[in-house]
């Protein structure tokens, strides 16, 4: 098994395994990533296959500051500003390619626009540095699954696909960045994440929805994703036989589930978001008949939540878009 805590010493190897092609996973505050090289067609075409994930469906690519993103695409005085807002950390930014971008063309699933963002992971800051390129990273899971917030649920995802796996325990927001698109006016909200709505509007105005054709613009918001093996039921008011809870909230859980684990028994929204992805994986159990979720408020990191959620819930006929 290719996984090793994350030292100097590992992060410079994995740079120099990233610079010659292989695949490294490594740890965001959001989730762990499965990186390649981003100007590397060849290495870039292997996250596709190790996650068997859709060619359509564009790639994040992570750099290091905004400086090294204005060198790949068209880097306007709203990026500048949000950037320097919210970076490094959880928000990704859709923006045209420059001509010159050196990013491979299959990372943004052939696509004149490029996903962007600056993590504020220490461990992936280092492996931004000892690679020394863009690195095009999505979840490190097979493609539909849940995101991985350990090390260990990346073994388990994708075997040997990665050269090594750099651990660095528990990933402390545990769910994905916000995807913001701001080639069109105004900016449109692809994926709720790790920095609020709340936050965002309060910097920038008003933020569009994604129109019903928004799928074309965010190929891999796929209605089925993020979708444990057990089926999953929301707003769960009462028990079925055989069912695991996820429980939130100071509230007794109704009664006769098999299992009840607490997404934050304060009812806190980011203790919640850090261990959604953990919790289902561990309810994900052939003992269970299925996996019954209380409601979550649909406020600030809830909404992130709740769209994860809905997606884990949504019938899985893996290939239907659905909104962006
Ligand atoms: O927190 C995160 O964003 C994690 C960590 C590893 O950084 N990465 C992640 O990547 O969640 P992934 O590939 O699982 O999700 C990327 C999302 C997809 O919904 C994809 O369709 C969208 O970003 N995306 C990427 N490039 C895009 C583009 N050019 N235009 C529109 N959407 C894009
Ligand atoms: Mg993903």
């Amino acid at each position: 098994m290719p996984l090793a805590h994350a030292t100097p010493e590992t992060i410079a190897q994995a740079g120099m395994l990233l610079r010659s092609g292989a695949l490294v996973a490594f740890p965001t505050e959001t989730v762990y990533g499965l990186g390649a090289d981003a100007t590397n067609e060849r290495a870039v075409a292997a996250i596709f296959a190790a996650k068997a994930r859709p060619h359509f469906n564009p790639l994040i690519v992570h750099v290091s500051e905004a400086a090294e993103a204005a060198r790949y695409a068209a880097f306007g005085t709203r990026a500048e500003q949000l950037a320097d807002r919210f970076w490094p950390g959880p928000l990704t930014l859709v923006l045209r390619r420059r001509s010159d971008c050196p990013i491979s063309l299959l990372a943004s699933a052939g696509l004149d626009t490029v996903a962007l963002r600056a993590p504020a992971h220490p461990v992936a800051q280092a492996l931004l540095r000892a690679a020394a390129r863009p690195l095009a990273a999505p979840s490190a899971n097979r493609s539909g699954r849940i995101s991985p917030t350990e090390a260990g649920h990346v073994a388990d995802e994708l075997g040997d696909a990665a050269a090594l796996i750099l651990d660095h325990g528990r990933t402390p927001v545990g769910i994905e960045s916000t995807v913001l698109d701001l080639t069109v006016e105004p900016p449109v909200l692809l994926r709720p994440g790790g920095v609020t709505l709340e936050a965002l509007e309060a910097f920038l105005g008003p933020i569009g929805k994604p129109a019903p054709e928004g799928a074309i613009r965010a190929p891999g918001m796929l209605a089925s994703h993020y979708a444990p093996s057990l089926p999953l039921r929301l707003e769960a008011a009462a028990a079925r036989p055989g069912e695991a809870l996820l429980a939130f909230g100071p509230y007794a859980p109704p009664p006769g589930f098999a299992e009840v684990l607490w997404l934050s028994r304060s009812g806190d929204l980011i203790e919640a978001a850090g261990n959604l992805f953990a919790l289902l994986r561990r309810l994900d159990r052939p003992e269970f008949s299925g996996i019954a979720v209380m409601p979550i408020p649909d406020t600030g990191l809830g909404r992130a939540i709740n769209d994860r959620l809905a997606r884990a819930a949504a019938p899985r006929s893996s290939a239907s878009p659905a909104r962006a």
